[in-house]
């Protein structure tokens, strides 16, 4: 939208967090909270969006490193909500249109709802739009003071009558404002008030006492609006951006055994027909085929898996690919850059990392394949590891097609086992073996014939 200039607050001190950590940076399905609040805003297209930080501002641009076309602007001292959207005046300094403002602690609001805000502001010529919410537990929020049903002005918890606290319409935080009359205006706030800041709840009054139209679009309910003030109402807002992550899933014909214990971050993508059991923990940008079987208590973080592959129980799997039909687990564990084929099989206790597993090849049991390239049919042993680091570097073994690796053995690389070649169990393998040749690399066996009566005879 042109004449659109989003701003949002993220440089509140958050002290009912006690946490070392930005308030906006704690996270709900996986994304901060200034995240959040910075996607809504990018749905609405407007010509500037602008991220007012103060309190841990180094930590609150850091995470923002790389976002396009985001204006920091610092709050030195955070001296109350007029005070922060205040700092922006030089940069809208004979800009006309209208500014959006928005709380980089309210992660649940949808464009959508700030469509309809900008619409009402616009349909009323309104000087201001409070965007509000009837709320059946109003405690903590600003409260919308109304006669003869216009809005006169807002009334911040700490500050309220006893009469002023029963009122049940809040204040969302979430405006529109034409830019003309806002920072002339802002300009007369006072800082007397419970809290000693400049609130910019004050601008409501002050408008009405200059005879400028102020506006309100009233939301059914709380839920889309709630701010995140403490770790309560992280877990809260956390829990409903799970619920409605769910929904959206099973909505698209994924099967959520129990919804309750499913852990989905909000850019996962899961196809049709996946049934996903108790305890999953599906993170980042994973994406999961249609008809996988994905066990309890399997953790799955920025991967992608193909269609119809199961994962077996407890599962940890990072930065991985696993291609269709291919069957992991149960305690498998996928470190960052692994691939495992069409069809193959990576069984228990098996650790991969950098490792390509080929089309149909199988570790079955027990082992450690770091660093390496396996083709295709390969018969991986039970115990078999790859001794990838000599101390100084990581080396590559190479595995071709269709060769067969016995149990127990070690690779020490670089080594290359050349196709179809055979590796006796237990052997050391230090030396390249050549395709279809058999490798022992293990002390030749010795039988001591009748050592046991021997043994005996000497004891009586
Ligand atoms: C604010 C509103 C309240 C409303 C509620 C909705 C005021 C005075 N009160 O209260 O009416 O019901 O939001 O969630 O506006 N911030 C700064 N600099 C500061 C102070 C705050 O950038 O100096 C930022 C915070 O990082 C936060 C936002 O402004 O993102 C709101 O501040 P917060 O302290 O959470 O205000 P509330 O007490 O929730
Ligand atoms: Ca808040």
């Amino acid at each position: 939208m042109s004449d659109l200039h989003v701003v949002i607050l993220a440089a509140g001190k958050g002290r009912r967090m006690h946490s070392r950590v930005a308030k906006v940076l704690h996270r709900v399905g996986g994304r901060t909270l200034v995240d959040h609040a910075l996607g809504t805003a990018r749905a609405l297209e407007a010509t500037s969006l602008t991220v007012v930080v103060g309190h841990l501002a180094e930590q609150v641009t850091a995470a923002l490193e790389g976002e396009p076309g985001v204006r920091f602007v610092l709050q030195a001292e955070q001296l109350g909500t007029a005070h922060a959207l205040l700092q922006t005046a030089p940069l809208f300094d004979g800009v006309t249109g209208r500014l959006l403002l928005l709380s980089g602690d309210v992660p649940l609001l949808r464009p959508e709802t700030l469509r309809r805000l900008l619409e009402a502001h616009g349909a009323a010529g309104a000087a201001a739009t409070v965007l509000s919410a009837t709320a059946t537990r109003p405690y903590g929020y600003g409260r919308i003071v109304r006669s003869g049903g216009r809005i006169v002005r807002i009334v911040e918890e700490r500050d309220a009558s006893a009469a002023e606290r029963k009122i049940k319409e809040i204040n969302a935080g979430i405006y529109v404002f034409e830019l003309a009359p806002l920072f002339p205006a802002m300009r007369r706030i006072a800082a007397s008030n419970a809290q000693g800041e400049y609130y910019l709840t004050d601008l409501v009054g002050l408008y009405r006492r200059r005879h400028l139209a102020v506006e309100t679009v009233v939301l059914e309910d709380t839920t889309e609006i709630r701010g995140i003030n403490s770790r309560i109402e992280l877990a809260e807002v956390a829990a409903l951006v799970r619920q409605g992550k769910n929904e959206e899933l099973m909505g698209r014909g994924v099967t959520i055994v129990d919804p309750a214990t499913t852990y989905i971050e909000q850019d996962v993508e899961v196809g049709a027909d996946t049934v996903i059991h108790p305890g999953v923990h599906l993170e980042g940008r994973t994406r999961i085929g249609a008809a996988c079987e994905i066990h309890a208590g399997v953790r799955i973080v920025d991967s992608t898996i193909g269609d119809r592959v199961v994962v077996n129980n407890y599962c940890v799997i990072t930065e991985s690919t696993i291609a269709e039909g291919a069957r992991v687990g149960p305690f498998a564990h996928l470190r960052p850059g692994s691939e495992v084929g069409h069809l193959a099989k990576v069984g228990n206790f098996v650790e991969l990392k950098k490792t390509i597993l080929g089309e149909g090849s199988k570790a079955n049991h027990l082992a450690y394949l770091g660093d390496a390239v396996i083709g295709d049919r390969v018969n991986v042993g039970a115990g078999t590891i790859t001794c990838n680091y000599d101390g100084v570097r990581k080396n590559q073994t190479v595995i071709e097609d269709g060769a067969f690796i016995g149990s127990d053995s070690q690779l020490v690389a670089p080594v290359r086992i050349g196709a179809g070649a055979y590796v006796a169990a237990g052997s050391s393998i230090t030396k390249d073996v050549p395709p279809g040749a058999l490798a022992i690399a293990r002390a030749r066996q010795e039988n001591k014939e009748g050592y046991a009566d021997k043994l005996k005879k000497n004891e009586e």
